[in-house]
Parts: structure tokens; sequence; C-alpha cells
């Protein structure tokens, strides 16, 4: 995964390269570097741990130099430590590089280097690319931007890099395939990120590199962008960004997960703005609009993804067969991938990512794409590679979610995917007129009912949390619409609070985990009165004969689970289709007040980063 940004400019870079891998700790935080340029000299100062720790550190180097790179990592060749940290140097000490990727061939291409007298010093495979561009210039007598792309050539894997020489010290090569490049243009700077957040206050103009192109950054000069394998030009199309600064502070919220908790009433409604009319019996879609024959002739719907966006491609089989009677399969995009799936022509795949970024699904859809299946992605960041390739999409308007606990991202996802089965119901007359305008008044009303959630729900699950938090398991059931919140609130807990948790379908308990039950046992029962409530409720007595701890999760003035239930936390009346953007809330503020009370790093969980590149 990892952070990259670069600078090149007239200002200071020490405190932009720090700032913007602050705001990109999300992708990696197990160690952090800096390299710096003052016109004479190269210093570099990398360590073990977050970008605060360099920050420590790199008092021990002159911090100025208006050219400069950084790099926060997750590790994949070499445990995190100081020398693993980026940026790595060539040999020769001229050459420097940040690295977000793997590098699959870095042995036999290491091998091949010491043979000719290179040394390294790390376990990465980032070092052995940057020696092997060394080498390519030196042997063929190349310039920095030719040697990157030669080398390039030779290399089998993905990356995001930024390499810096020396000897040539007014230009930042970059170049990309599989993870994610921005280059921010402002007037005589240039701003190099994984991401636009690090330079959205000097610049709203941006360039997202697309794969196998590189760019030869450069002072006073116009970019360069040419495509890696052939070198033919391709013209820079610079994108406005819409992000603001307020989007990726916290807002007075003690941490990320629990500003972008709170603002799914508000998100939820800037996914819907514009396309859903309730009093009109409107639901507009360009990306379903224009390719609606596709998807009411369609065999089947197959959605990919990973994570709580496959929870939320769950919820979205329940909602799009009962409500468009096309056929819907889940997969785990890393399975489909590697399975020889059976895709057909009239087959249409739905790929569901926040980060667009993740290479796993970036994967399936490349493989459905080969096949001739026609993919729409669902995409929360605008501009990603996931969004770029699909035929077609939706993005969900979350804006920039940061905590790497997935929560807005999954209520606005459900929120695209109810608005497009309700569409293509529509079209096809699979649901009635009136359940129809039922579904969207609901729809149009459900922010402020998760706003209600919320109010409700915090403190009795901050109570709860007091209880649970020394627990060593926990199980969370659920049935229908609510058995992918079940496995979402498993996931949530598990993440941040490093509790062993599982979700269930509440009836598959008999068949195995009910053995698990005893009085140390917490049970997390999902049971809006919608659904199948009296089922459930029989689940809740089965447990509850085998002492188990029951925290349900019910509809405000229940009574009957109230009588059986140890705890439990009210939520407004919904559909049952729409429960789950109701009954997710309490179990993402349970997760999230477990974790604070364990100490635990509750937006940059251990051993985990918010968009995965690896796959
Ligand atoms: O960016 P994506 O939605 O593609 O990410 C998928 C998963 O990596 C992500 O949902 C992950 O499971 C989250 N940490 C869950 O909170």
């Amino acid at each position: 995964m990892c952070g990259i940004v670069g600078y090149i400019g007239f200002r200071e870079a020490y405190p932009i390269v720090i700032k913007g891998l602050k705001r990109l700790e999300y992708r990696g935080y197990d160690s952090a570097g800096v390299m710096l340029f003052d016109g004479n000299d190269l210093k570099v100062s990398k360590t073990k741990g977050k970008v605060s720790d360099l920050e420590e550190k790199s008092k021990e180097i002159s911090q100025s130099g208006t050219i400069g790179m950084g790099h926060t990592r997750w590790a994949t060749h070499g445990v995190p430590n100081d020398i693993n940290s980026h940026p790595h140097l060539s040999n020769s000490e001229n050459l420097a590089i940040i690295h977000n990727g793997i590098i699959e061939n870095y042995e036999p291409l290491k091998k091949e280097l010491i043979k000719r007298g290179y040394v390294f010093k790390s376990d990465t495979d980032t070092e052995v690319l940057v020696n092997l561009i060394e080498e390519v210039k030196k042997k063929e007598n190349l310039k920095l931007g030719k040697a990157v792309q030669v080398a390039l050539n030779q290399v089998i894997g993905a990356y995001a890099i930024c390499v810096f020489d020396k000897q040539k010290p007014d230009e930042i090569v970059v170049a990309r395939l599989g993870s994610p490049l921005a280059i921010g243009v402002g007037k005589d700077e240039f701003f190099i990120a994984s991401d636009a957040s690090p330079f959205i206050e000097y610049t709203s103009n941006a360039i997202y590199l697309e794969d196998e192109e590189m760019a030869i950054v450069r002072l006073h000069k116009p970019l360069k962008i040419r495509k890696i394998k052939d070198d033919t030009i391709v013209d820079p199309y610079i994108q406005e960004l819409q992000m603001n600064l307020e989007q990726i502070e916290k807002g007075g919220y003690d941490h990320f997960m629990l500003k972008e908790i709170y603002e799914q009433p508000n998100v939820i409604k800037d996914t819907y703005r514009g396309r859903l009319l309730a009093n009109e019996g409107i639901i507009k879609m360009a990306g379903i609009e224009d390719n609606l024959e596709k998807f009411l002739n369609a065999d089947r719907i197959l959605i990919v993804a990973c994570g709580t966006s496959w929870h939320a491609g769950l919820v979205a089989e329940y909602i799009i067969e009962e409500f468009t009677r096309i056929p819907v399969e889940v997969e785990y995009a890393s399975e489909f991938r590697y399975r020889n799936p059976i895709i057909n022509k009239n087959d249409i795949v739905i790929a569901i990512s926040q980060s667009g970024e993740t290479a796993d699904t970036l994967a399936a859809i490349k493989l459905a794409k080969e096949n001739g299946a026609f993919v729409f992605g669902v995409c929360n960041v605008v501009g990603s590679s996931i969004s770029r390739e699909t035929h077609a999409g939706a993005y969900t308007h979350a804006g920039p979610e940061i905590g790497v606990a997935s929560t807005k991202a999954f209520t606005t996802q459900i929120t695209v995917l109810t608005m497009i089965a309700l569409r293509l119901a529509k079209a096809k007359g699979t649901l009635s007129n009136s359940d129809f305008h039922r579904h969207l008044q609901e729809l149009e009303i459900i922010p402020e009912k998760v706003q209600e959630a919320l109010e409700m729900t915090n403190e009795v699950a901050k109570t709860i949390a007091a209880k649970f938090k020394d627990s060593q398991n926990c199980l969370y059931l659920g049935r229908g619409y609510n058995f992918p919140v079940a496995l979402e609130g498993a996931l949530k807990l598990k993440e941040i609070s490093y509790i062993h948790a599982e979700g269930y379908p509440a009836a598959e308990m008999k068949h195995g985990p009910i053995a698990l039950i005893d009085e140390q046992m917490p049970v997390v029962v999902i049971a809006p009165k919608q659904g199948h409530y009296d089922k459930v409720v029989s689940n809740i007595q089965e447990i509850k004969s085998r002492s188990g701890k029951i925290i349900a999760i019910v509809t405000k003035g229940d009574t009957q689970v109230r009588d059986l239930a140890d705890y439990v936390i009210e939520i407004p009346d919904t559909s049952d289709a729409l429960s789950p953007l109701l009954t997710t809330i309490p179990l993402q503020l349970l997760s999230y007040h477990i974790a604070v009370m364990r100490d635990c790093n509750v937006d940059q969980p251990r051993n985990l980063a918010k968009s995965v590149t690896v796959e």
C-alpha cells in the first residue's frame, strides 16, 4: 500500500512533505522517511514508526530544500525497520526513490545486479529497482527519464514511484502501474502524491497518471507524460479537484472514524441528491440510464468487492433480487480473480470499492472485461483506478474516508445500490407502483432516521462497551438483510479492537457456533421489528437458555426482546430492506467505543492500511 509525496518548486519542501505524509498515513503507517535536496546535498531521514517519529528523527538533518520526497510504508518485502524504510538510495547515492507497490521479479533482478557488483542494504524490492535504474542509466548512458523507462520495462509488478537524481536536480521522474499517482499542478511548482489530499490547499488542478504512464516533472517546463511501453506522448488531462481541506480534517472529533460515523446523515443525502426525486417517483442515475438496456437484458449480476464493500454487495444481493428478480451472485474479488469463473456476455459485473484502488477488485474487473462482461463501478474516490477501469458507474459521494475502518462508505454504497435496484425494478415492473413509491419515500427520509439512530444509540453503546471491552470473543447474528450487517459488525469490532468476532446468519448458529455460547460470550443480535422478527426472537431464546450475554438491536418500543436480552439498543423503525442503514449505526459505535476504551489506535489499527493496493 504505502503513501508517497513529492514536491518540486519554490517553497520549503519539508513541511509540505510531512503534512502530506500525515494525510496519507491511512495508506500505511509502519515506517516513514523523507529526502530533501537543498541545491547541493541530498539528505535522507527514515525510521520505523509513524510520521510523528520521523519528525523527531529528521531533526538530525537540515530540513531546508525546495525539492523533497516522502514515504509512509505498509511493509510488503522486509520487516518494518529503519533500513527497509523509504526513500532508498542507489549504490552511487545519486538516485533516490520512493515506491508504492511490489516488484514481483525483484529476486532475479537483484541476483543479476549483485553479479555486477551492486550491494544491498535493505531487504526491499524497491532498493533493487533504484539500482536497476542506476545500472541502466550508467550502462546505456541515458538521462534519468529514459533510464527509468527502460528499467520499468524489465519489471513485473505494481508501482507508483518518484525518482530523483542529484546530478539533475531540477526534475522528479514519476511513473505508475497499478498504484495511484496524482500530480498537483501549481504556478512554478508541482506536487506528487498517492492522492490529492497532500496538496489541496496549494492547487485545485490535478493530473491523475493512468497505468503504464510516466512523467518528467521538471521546474519551469510543461509536464510531459509518456507511455512507458512505447514512449508515445499523452496529452495531460487536468482535473479540477472537488475535495476541500475541511473534509480531510477531524473537525473537533477525537477520531476520523467517529467523524465519519456522524457524517452519515449528510453523506447519504449527498449520495441521493439529484438522483432521487421521491415526490415525482423518479430515480435517475446517469450511469444506469445510459446503460439501462444492458441491465434489463442481464442474465445475472455478479458483484465483486472486498471487506466492507463485499458486505455492502451482500446487502445489495438481497435488495436487487427482491426488487428486480435479477439473479445476483456476490464474490470476494480475491477469489474471483483466481478461480476461472464463468462470466458470460450477458452478465453485468458490479465492482464496489470505497478507495477505487483495491488491487484484487481491480484484477477482478480486468478479468471480467477480458471475458466480455459489462462492468459497472460503485466507488467513492473520484478519478480512482476502478472508476476509470469500469465501463460505467456511480459515485457514492461519501467524501474522503480516512479512518481505516469503513463506515460511511458502507452506508452510502448501500444507498447507491438500493437506488440502482429501485430504478431497475421500475423499468422491469417487478415492484408494484405503491411499493416503489413507498421505498422512495422511505429512502428520502432515511438520513433523518440515521441522525436519530446516532442520537439514540451513542450513549447506550458506550455503556455496553464499558461492560464488554475486555471480552475475548463476540458473536454477531442477523437474518435476511441484516445477516451482512452482522458480518460487518464483527469486522468492525475485530479490526479496530482486536477482539475476535464472528458474524453468522442467526439460524446457522445451531449448526455449530452455538457450542461457543456460555456466560462469557457476548452475542449481538440484530432484531428489528421488520423482517424475520419471530425467528430471531427464537434464536435469542436459544442463546439465553445457554447463558449467553445478549445485546439486542431492536426497533424503538420493542418489548418482547427487551424482556429476553441483557442489553438493548433501540433504533428508529424503517422498512426491512432499508434497515441495514440503521442497524449498522449502533454496531459502528459499539466497536468505536470498545476500541477507545481498550486504548487501541482507532483510525490506524495495527497491520492494516486503508487502501489495499497489493494482492
Ligand atoms: O476501498 P475498498 O472498499 O475496495 O476496500 C475494501 C476493504 O479493504 C475495506 O472495506 C476493509 O475491509 C476495511 N478496512 C473495512 O473496514
